[in-house]
């Protein structure tokens, strides 16, 4: 068979996308679906599906594309997609995938850009340090939930011969490495530990299709890693090479990207620090509110539905989210429900839970704080100093949201 083909064609061959988008940034493209709209759907359809380019969607013919398995595996191999979907059972797994450098303090909608953000966390926070990142600003809709389905990555690599190496599964990764080029002149990049890999819970696959159609260019076509409960940067799209290797990827986004720090470290003091930090791997607790919009009226005395989403890594169910109006000195319990549109056959431990909370009588104007607990307790901080990293990634302060009177507009 011929060499796989991809074309280079820069910006030039990007896919068509929903109009409705807040782009983050066009080229990349990164781009997330309005707030307001995440509710509707449990699982999320394709085309609302957020976006998180780092370089121009790849045009590879899915005729020619093989994807190799290398490195430390008895057998190096080279599956086509045919291959994949033939010679390997088919799993179907529901994960929610989220950009992992969100960092909203309110459920904003209509920012643009990442000085709205500072001035809003400065604002909001107090914060005096200097808190300037690099990097794109993500609101709180950059996280959706889909189905998907391909072969276990845990098959695959058996077929390669996985087993033979039993003796060091612990100490062994595997990276994964996009078409698209990035930083360094290199395919984006990421690793997990085979353990994970391995794992028939883990539940990693490569994703052929999304939502019961093949993956769309902006999600991967033709090939995907999911990597349920970990942050979405380790899902590699575009997948070109999984190596097994007895250290982690040295991509750029996995030694000098998605880490946390200190919050006194800072662009000058971080070089040393790269390598003393290990890469964010497993998502933390984290939690929004999708309705009311920041600043929106709600009638003082009015009851109102409180809407939102929450999730966390690992697998770890949410198993509370809590509502307050008075600034955290009293919290109302949520309603949590998961419907999964007639998909209930399909484990959900992967995905986020929706809630609902009524008040009875809306004490506007007020602020609305929210705070998630999953099933291992964890929570979230009250306030963002204690976690500011200066990538800005991971943060999952309490959300709040502000709520104006009708008197207030008269
Ligand atoms: N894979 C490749 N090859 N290139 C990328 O830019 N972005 C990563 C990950 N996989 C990325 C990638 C990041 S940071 C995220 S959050 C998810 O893909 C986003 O997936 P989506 O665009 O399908 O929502």
């Amino acid at each position: 068979m011929a060499p796989m083909q991809v074309m280079a064609s820069g910006y030039k061959k990007e896919p068509r996308r929903a109009l409705d988008f807040t782009i983050n940034q066009s080229t990349p493209f990164n781009a997330e679906p309005p707030v307001t709209s995440l509710r509707d759907h449990f699982v999320t359809p394709n085309e609302k599906f957020y976006i998180r380019n780092h370089a121009p969607v790849p045009v590879i013919d899915g005729e020619s594309y093989k994807l190799v398995i290398e490195g430390l595996v008895a057998k190096h191999s080279k599956f086509s997609i045919w291959e994949l979907k033939n010679n390997f059972t088919q799993h179907t797994v529901m994960a929610t995938l989220m950009v992992n450098s969100c960092l909203y303090i309110f459920s904003i909608s209509d920012f643009r850009g990442i000085h709205d953000i500072l001035l809003i966390i400065l604002f909001i926070t107090n914060i005096t340090q200097d808190m300037t990142w690099y990097g794109v600003g993500w609101g709180c809709a950059a996280i959706s939930n889909a189905v998907w389905k391909g072969p276990r990555l845990r098959d695959v690599l058996l077929s390669a011969g996985i087993e033979k190496l039993e003796s060091f599964w612990d100490q062994l990764h595997v990276n994964f490495e996009g078409v698209d080029i990035c930083k360094d002149n290199q395919g984006y990049g990421s690793s997990i530990p085979l353990h994970k890999a391995l794992d028939k819970r883990g539940d990693v696959i490569l994703a052929l299709e999304m939502n019961g159609s093949e993956l769309p260019r902006d999600h991967g076509y033709p090939v995907r890693v999911v990597v349920p409960g970990y942050i979405g940067a380790r899902s590699v799209k575009w997948l070109k090479t999984i190596t097994v290797q007895m250290h982690e990827s040295t991509n750029y986004f996995q030694k000098k990207d998605y880490k946390l720090f200190l919050p006194e470290i800072d662009w000058d003091t971080v070089d040393e620090w790269w390598d003393k930090s290990v890469p964010i791997q497993e998502l933390n607790v984290q939690a929004a509110i999708t309705q009311p919009k920041n600043n929106e009226v709600i009638p003082r005395g009015s009851r109102y539905t409180i809407k939102g989403y929450a999730l966390s890594g690992g697998g770890r169910k949410i198993v509370r989210v809590d509502i307050s109006l008075d600034g955290g000195k009293s919290w109302t319990v949520a309603n949590l429900f998961t419907s999964s549109q007639g998909l209930l056959h399909i484990d959900t431990k992967w995905s986020w839970e929706f809630w609902d909370c009524t008040i009875k009588s809306m004490p506007s104007p007020c602020q609305i704080v929210c705070r998630a607990w999953d099933e291992a307790s964890n929570t979230m901080p009250e306030d963002i100093k204690q976690i500011w990293n200066l990538r800005g990634v991971m943060n999952n302060s309490w959300v709040r949201v502000n709520v104006v009177s009708d008197a207030a507009k008269l």
